[in-house]
């Protein structure tokens, strides 16, 4: 092919192009447009490409001066294209980033939410609040004397074990130099408000506790506690079962079941398994019982005079049975395709 022939072969493309451009223009189509770009500019068989090909015809000597002419050739219809392109988006000269098209909805921003562990921990406090318990928190990082001691847990108590708690190797703050975990039970609150306050005492505390267990579907080595603690004068255990019904059939929906198991906590005289009914099966939420007199005496409380009430429940187990959520790893490893759920 001869270089006149190959230029005017462009000379044409770039006439039909402009032609095809503005019926787009005026006909303020996108489709057409479109189909006006592929026709030319198409990266398989666009015109252009198709004219590439004589750029290979031409004789050897002609080569550069047939390419140069090609490439004006190829910017003169991106050129066309893309004037085209702005007329009809309205952008005008300023190019399609600017070009607004106000009719068209917005883009929504992504909200995060509340994790389902917080929602529990709210709605918890919330049943409880109307109850007439204050919630209160305490320490995550707690002492021998709040986590055990005053809390009728001996030294030489299994509960102690090193394997079975994260001990921390900082000195002590207080109460003579023990020992500094990370709080094995929330337990630790009901010491601290009561040493810090007199009777009537009515309060609940969520948080977290620590303890290193194998991990698995319903074990985890934090998990959340919610602890309760009324003392008054004459506090019985029908009024501790009648606040755990009242909460359990709030939170879980319906008139639930409660049924206490005899067992045994350092902190409580008599101590129980607290079950609730759901669907037919018992299930185990925690343990309760009667604040034991040398918990009171602990604090300075007379246990002649003041009596009480304390339990302390699971709130992954609470917030899974409410959810149907069989597995409590789900809760903790921030998939927020499972979590977007609740
Ligand atoms: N602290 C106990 C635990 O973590 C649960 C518990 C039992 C709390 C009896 C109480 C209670 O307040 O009275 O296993």
């Amino acid at each position: 092919m001869s270089l006149n022939d190959f230029i005017k072969q462009l000379d044409d493309l770039v006439e039909s192009a402009s032609k095809r451009f503005e019926d787009a223009i005026n006909q303020t189509d996108h489709q057409v447009l479109e189909e006006t770009r592929v026709e030319f500019l198409g990266a398989k068989s666009g015109k252009l490409k198709e004219a590439q090909k004589g750029l290979g015809k031409v004789a050897k000597e002609d080569k550069p001066a047939a390419g140069k002419r090609f490439n004006e050739v190829k910017t003169r219809l991106e050129e066309l294209f893309q004037a085209a392109a702005d007329v009809i988006t309205g952008g005008g000269k300023k190019g399609k980033a600017e070009a607004l098209d106000v009719t068209l909805p917005g883009i929504r921003p992504r909200l995060g939410h509340v994790h389902p562990i917080t929602q529990t921990i709210d709605e918890l406090k919330d049943i409880m609040g109307r109850l007439g318990f204050t919630a209160v928190e305490g320490p995550e990082i707690e002492d021998d004397w709040h986590n055990f001691e005053a809390l009728n847990i001996p030294l030489e108590h299994p509960a102690r074990d090193p394997l079975d708690n994260f001990y921390l190797n900082i000195a002590a703050a207080s109460h003579g130099g023990g020992n500094q975990l990370l709080r094995s039970q929330t337990s630790t609150v009901q010491i601290r408000v009561m040493e810090e306050s007199q009777p009537p005492i009515r309060i609940v505390s969520l948080g977290r506790v620590y303890r290193p267990d194998e991990i698995d579907a319903t074990h985890y080595a934090m998990f959340h506690q919610i602890e309760g603690l009324l003392v008054d004068t004459n506090v019985t255990m029908a009024d501790l079962k009648y606040v755990l019904r009242l909460f359990a059939s709030s939170y879980l929906g319906g008139d639930i079941e409660i049924r206490f198991r005899p067992s045994f906590f350092p902190f409580t005289e008599p101590s129980v398994e607290v079950d609730m009914r759901w669907q037919d099966t018992w299930l185990e939420f925690g343990g309760a019982g009667m604040v034991d007199p040398n918990v009171l005496k602990a604090v300075g409380y007379d246990p002649e005079i003041v009596t009480g009430f304390a339990f302390g429940l699971g709130v992954e187990r609470l917030c899974m049975r409410r959810h149907g959520i069989n597995d409590i790893r789900y809760l903790y490893d921030s998939n927020t395709k499972f979590l977007a759920q609740f």
